[in-house]
C-alpha cells in the first residue's frame, strides 16, 4: 500500500510554491525597508524552553506539541512558534552586548497538534519579526506598521488590527483576581478546562472558544479597568503613533492572546473577508518584556509579531490577489536525433550560464510530444535543431509570440534570444543583462 502524508500536513506542488515565493518576497522586502535582519533558528529546541516561555498552561504547551525523547535522553519539542527560539538565540549568542535593537525576522514551519481544517493544520508556517531592546510604546507601533505594510503589499484588503492592553505584572495581579472573583459566581456553567484555568491560569478562560459564547461572559471584569498609570501611558502612546501613522484599528478589551510571555500591547490582524472560515486570524504578537530575563538573560523589552504564512495565502485566493506568473521559458530547443541531442546539450548549458532559462525533452519524445512541452512551459522561443542543421551548424528558431521563423547560425542563438527579450522589455534582458539593439 501507499504511504501517505501524515493528517495535518499538506504538499506543496510548484503550482502553489510560485504563490509562496510571493509571499516571502514581500515579507522580506518590507521587512528591509523596516531594517530588520533575517535569522534562523532550529526547527526544534529543548522542550524545556517552551515551558519556560509560551506557558506550562497554555493550550500550546500543555496540548499541541510535538515532543520526543532522542537517543540520549533528552526532550527535544518541535518549534511551535518562532520567538522563543529568537530569544533563546539572542541570549545564548550574547546579542545584548551590541547594545542595541535586534530587529530580527524568521520564516519556517512550526508544528502543532491541532484538530485540522480550514485554515489549521499541524505543519503550518509563519513568518515573524521580533525587536529585542526596547521598551518604547513606538517600537509596538513599529512592529505593527510593519505587518500592516505586508497586508498591503501583498494587496489584501478586508483585513483589520485588533489591539488591547494586558499591561505590565501589578495591572495583571489585580486584573486576575478580579476575574477570579468574577467568573468563582459562574464556576459550574465553565467548561472542564475554565474550570482548571480559573486556578491556573483565569486569563486564558477569556480565549476559550466555548465559554466566550456564553451569556455571563458579556459582563466579566475588562482590564481597562485595571490598566495602571504605566501601563495606560503605553498603551496610549502605542495609539497615538498608530494614529499618526493612519493605521486604523480596533480596541478589543477581550484579547489576551494565547501564549502566557506577553506583557503590555497584544494585537492580531483579522480577516474581515466574507465567507472566510473560522480560522481568520492571519497574525498576531505583542509586547513580552519578561521573556528574556525568565530564559536567564539581562532585562530586555521585547515586542514581535507572527503571521500563518498559510492562513495569509488562504486569504489572498479569497480576494483573488494570488495569481502569480510564472516566468517563461526563454527557449526550448527540440533535438532530433542523437547528435542533435548531445549538441543541445551543450548549447543549453552555454545559455544557462549566460542567464537564459531554457530546457529540452529528456524522456524521447516525438517532435509533435517535444512542441507539446516547448507549449506547456510558455517557451518564447522554439529551436529546432536535426542532423540536418548540425551540418550546416545552423538552428531553426521559431518565435511563439510573434510566429516569425528563421533559420540563424547556431553561434548567434544566444544573442539573437537576448536581443528579442531586450527589446521586448525596451531595457535589459532580465536574464543576460543584455541592452536590446
Ligand atoms: P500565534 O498567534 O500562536 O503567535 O501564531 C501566529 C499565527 O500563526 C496565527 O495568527 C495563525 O495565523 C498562525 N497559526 C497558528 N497556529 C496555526 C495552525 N495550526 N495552522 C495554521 N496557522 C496557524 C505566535 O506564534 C507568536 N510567536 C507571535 C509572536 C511573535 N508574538 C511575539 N512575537
Amino acid at each position: 500500500m501507499a504511504i501517505t502524508k501524515m493528517k495535518g500536513t499538506y504538499d506543496c506542488l510548484p503550482e502553489t510554491t510560485a504563490k509562496w515565493n510571493k509571499l516571502e518576497t514581500v515579507f522580506r522586502h518590507v521587512c528591509k525597508l523596516y531594517n530588520f535582519k533575517e535569522i534562523r533558528t532550529p526547527i526544534f529546541e529543548s522542550t524545556e524552553l517552551y515551558h519556560r516561555s509560551v506557558g506550562d498552561t497554555s493550550d500550546m504547551v500543555s496540548k499541541e506539541t510535538y515532543d520526543f525523547k532522542d537517543r540520549g535522553d533528552r526532550m527535544n519539542t518541535l518549534r511551535p512558534e518562532g520567538t522563543a527560539g529568537v530569544a533563546r538565540c539572542y541570549i545564548e549568542n550574547k546579542l545584548y552586548a551590541n547594545q542595541s535593537v535586534e530587529k530580527l525576522y524568521y520564516m519556517g514551519p512550526m508544528f502543532r497538534y491541532e484538530r485540522p481544517q480550514a485554515g489549521r493544520t499541524r505543519q503550518f508556517s509563519q513568518m515573524g519579526v521580533e525587536a529585542i531592546g526596547s521598551l518604547s510604546p513606538l517600537m509596538d507601533a513599529e512592529v505593527i506598521a510593519l505587518a500592516v505594510t505586508v497586508i498591503k503589499g501583498l494587496g489584501l484588503k478586508g483585513v483589520k488590527v485588533r489591539i488591547n492592553s494586558i499591561g505590565d505584572e501589578e495591572s495583571r495581579k489585580n486584573y486576575k483576581e478580579a476575574l477570579v472573583n468574577y467568573f468563582s459566581n459562574f464556576k459550574e456553567e465553565l467548561c472542564y478546562d475554565c474550570q482548571q484555568r480559573l486556578e491556573k491560569n483565569p486569563l486564558r478562560i477569556l480565549d476559550c472558544k466555548v465559554d466566550s459564547k456564553k451569556e455571563f461572559f458579556t459582563n466579566c471584569p475588562k482590564i481597562g479597568d485595571y490598566l495602571n498609570e504605566e501601563s495606560k501611558n503605553h498603551f496610549n502612546q502605542v495609539l497615538e503613533a498608530l494614529e499618526k501613522m493612519n493605521i486604523e484599528y480596533t480596541i478589543t478589551p477581550n484579547l489576551v492572546r494565547g501564549l502566557d510571555y506577553y506583557t503590555h500591547t497584544v494585537f492580531e490582524i483579522e480577516a474581515d473577508i466574507e465567507g472566510f472560515g473560522a480560522q481568520n486570524v492571519l497574525g498576531g504578537g505583542g509586547r513580552y518584556n519578561n521573556l528574556i530575563k525568565e530564559l536567564g538573560g539581562p532585562e530586555t523589552g521585547c515586542v514581535g509579531m507572527a503571521f500563518g504564512m498559510d492562513r495569509l495565502l488562504l486569504a489572498m485566493a479569497s480576494e483573488n490577489v494570488d495569481n502569480v506568473k510564472e516566468t517563461p521559458l526563454h527557449c526550448f530547443i527540440i533535438a532530433l536525433g542523437d547528435k542533435a541531442r548531445l549538441e543541445t546539450q551543450r548549447l543549453l548549458n552555454e545559455m544557462r550560464f549566460g542567464g537564459l532559462i531554457c530546457d529540452c525533452d529528456y524522456r524521447g519524445a516525438s517532435i509533435k510530444g517535444q512542441f507539446k512541452q516547448a507549449d506547456k512551459n510558455n517557451a518564447i522561443f522554439t529551436a529546432i535543431l536535426g542532423d540536418q542543421e548540425l551540418d550546416s551548424f545552423t538552428i531553426n528558431v521559431k518565435n511563439n509570440e510573434t510566429d516569425n521563423q528563421e533559420t540563424i547560425s547556431i553561434n548567434d542563438l544566444y544573442s539573437y534570444i537576448c536581443n528579442y527579450v531586450a527589446s521586448k522589455n525596451n531595457s535589459h534582458c532580465q536574464g543576460c543583462n543584455k541592452k536590446g539593439e
